[in-house]
Formats: structure tokens, C-alpha cells, sequence
């Protein structure tokens, strides 16, 4: 079993970072500016935002926190991002979701312009990955298949089943394994709330992406032997015991299923660091107008 470090991967990624914005300082230029929107104050949206702005701050990057309170209308925060839309200092930005249920968060993504929408959630960038042209890919999906990648796991041909089916994760990892190229040239089956008989399907698969959020949902005998196991979830389950009060359980029973598996994500330190890199290369492709 090969464990797939997404510690180890992420930092050497944001090595390149680094040393990219460097070069851009060395020519006179600024460094990439990424802008996160953080609305209300939900606890691990503000992890994962705090965790967004400090890895900025250790490649180099410029960071903005935008906070927002959790009664704000809709018709302010999509003001707000009017705002970072036409502000020429800020390369990239995202809105931290999920949104209050007051507001439409549909319409609050599509009020983001494309060149800046570095999540890659907009409609635009959405079509145009799924065309196969430049656009930002999501940046979890795009983590796990650099890390794919960088661990040179073989794609083609395999049998890849992603369990969930998110606008952030499942559709679109679905879409970059079955795409053309490598990491890619799968075949996928998409599993989720509806599917009968989910075992049946991940015990046939060469590739397993768990990303449904439910912790230790896939078991043992729900893997074939040397499978692929890539672990999205991050649960916090509370516990007393730790001095955080929660642990980060993911969507796989790790202890049981790394021996079957060939290759596993840890969560922690798998799929979530290389999330935050995947958000700072995308903010550097902005800010060089590599997309668009
Ligand atoms: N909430 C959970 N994951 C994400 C993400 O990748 N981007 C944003 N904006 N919100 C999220």
C-alpha cells in the first residue's frame, strides 16, 4: 500500500509557488492577489477560510479577507463581489460556501466573473472544462488528480466510481477521469443518494473517490483488493477528549481498507491540503491570465 501525502505533495507545490513569485517579484511584478468572502460565522467555514489566507501568506501571495455578517441580503453581497470584480489589484476570489439559506447562492456564483472565479464554479468555467478548454477546475477535484499525477497512479482504462455527486467534488472529478489524457481516460460510474446496491458497484472498482460527507462510510468489503481509495471527506465528530473538542474523520474506514488498497489518501493530510494548493496554483494562472 502506497499512502498518497497530500503533506508531502502540497509542499512541495507550494515550493514551486514560492519560487514562481519570486521570479514575478524579481521581474517587477506583484504577486497573486487571492480575496476570500467569508458570510456569518460558521466554525470550520472559518477554518477553512483562515487556512486559505495563511498558506497565501507562505508562498508569497497577497491575500484580502472579506467578512460578511450572516444577515447580510443578497442584493448587498452580490455589491460586495460587484466590488472585487472591478478591483484591478485583486487577481482571483472565492465565496466560502455554503451560503445562509437566505440566499441564493446560485446566483451569488454566477455574479462572479469568470476570469476571476478561481473556485471554477461558475457556469463558464464549468461548460469549458467540461469542453476540454483552459478553465479553472475546481480546485479539490484538481488536487486529487495532481496528486494522481505526481504519484504517476495508472488511470486509463480502469473503472473509477465516484461516490457523490456535488457541484464541488463528484460531477466534476467525474468529469476530468473520464476526459481524455492522465490522469484521465477512465471509466466512471457516478454513485449517490439514490443509487441501489452501492456496493456492488465500488467492489468493482479499480478507483474509489469517496466524497458523499458521511464519515467512515466505505468499509472493507466495500473494496476490491488493490484499489485506488481517494478519501474527500472531513467530518467533525465531536469529541471530548480532544482538546479541539472535534476530530476530522473522512468518508473512509481507513484502518481497515488501506490494507486492501493500493493506493490511499490519510484524512488528514490527503485530499484537503492539496485543495488549498489547487486554490493558490489556480489564483496563479489568474493572475498571469493563463486561462483567459
Ligand atoms: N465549501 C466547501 N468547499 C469549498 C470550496 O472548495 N470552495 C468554496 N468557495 N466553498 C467551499
Amino acid at each position: 500500500m502506497i499512502l498518497l501525502d497530500g503533506k508531502k505533495l502540497s509542499a512541495e507545490i507550494k515550493a514551486e509557488l514560492a519560487q514562481e513569485v519570486q521570479r514575478m517579484k524579481d521581474v517587477g511584478q506583484r504577486p497573486p492577489h487571492l480575496a476570500a468572502v467569508l458570510v456569518g460565522n460558521d466554525g470550520a467555514s472559518e477554518t477553512y477560510v483562515a487556512s486559505k489566507v495563511k498558506r497565501c501568506h507562505e508562498v508569497g501571495f497577497e491575500s484580502t479577507l472579506v467578512r460578511l455578517p450572516e444577515n447580510i441580503t443578497e442584493e448587498a453581497l452580490l455589491e460586495e463581489i460587484e466590488k472585487l470584480n472591478e478591483n484591478p489589484t485583486i487577481d482571483g476570489f472565492i465565496v466560502q460556501l455554503p451560503l445562509p439559506k437566505h440566499i441564493d447562492e446560485s446566483r451569488v456564483i454566477q455574479a462572479i466573473r469568470p476570469e476571476k472565479d478561481v473556485d471554477g464554479f461558475h457556469p463558464i468555467n464549468v461548460g469549458r472544462m467540461v469542453k476540454g478548454l483552459p478553465a479553472y477546475i475546481p480546485a479539490t477535484p484538481f488536487g486529487i488528480v495532481e496528486m494522481l499525477r505526481r504519484y504517476e497512479v495508472p488511470t486509463a482504462g480502469k473503472h473509477c466510481v465516484v461516490i457523490g455527486r456535488s457541484q464541488i467534488v463528484g460531477m466534476p472529478m467525474s468529469i476530468l477521469m473520464a476526459r481524455k489524457g492522465e490522469p484521465g481516460n477512465c471509466t466512471v460510474t457516478i454513485c449517490h443518494s439514490y443509487t441501489k446496491e452501492l456496493a456492488a458497484f465500488t467492489r468493482e472498482a479499480d478507483i474509489i473517490v469517496a466524497a458523499l460527507g458521511k464519515p467512515e462510510f466505505l468499509t472493507a468489503d466495500m473494496v476490491k483488493e488493490g484499489a485506488v481509495v481517494i478519501d474527500v471527506g472531513i467530518s467533525r465528530i465531536k469529541d471530548d477528549s480532544n482538546p479541539k473538542g472535534y476530530v476530522i474523520k473522512g468518508d473512509v474506514k481507513f484502518d481497515e481498507v488501506a490494507p486492501k488498497a493500493s493506493y490511499i489518501t490519510p484524512v488528514p493530510g490527503g485530499v484537503g491540503l492539496m485543495t488549498v494548493v489547487s486554490l493558490l496554483y489556480n489564483t496563479l494562472l489568474a493572475a498571469q491570465k493563463k486561462i483567459y
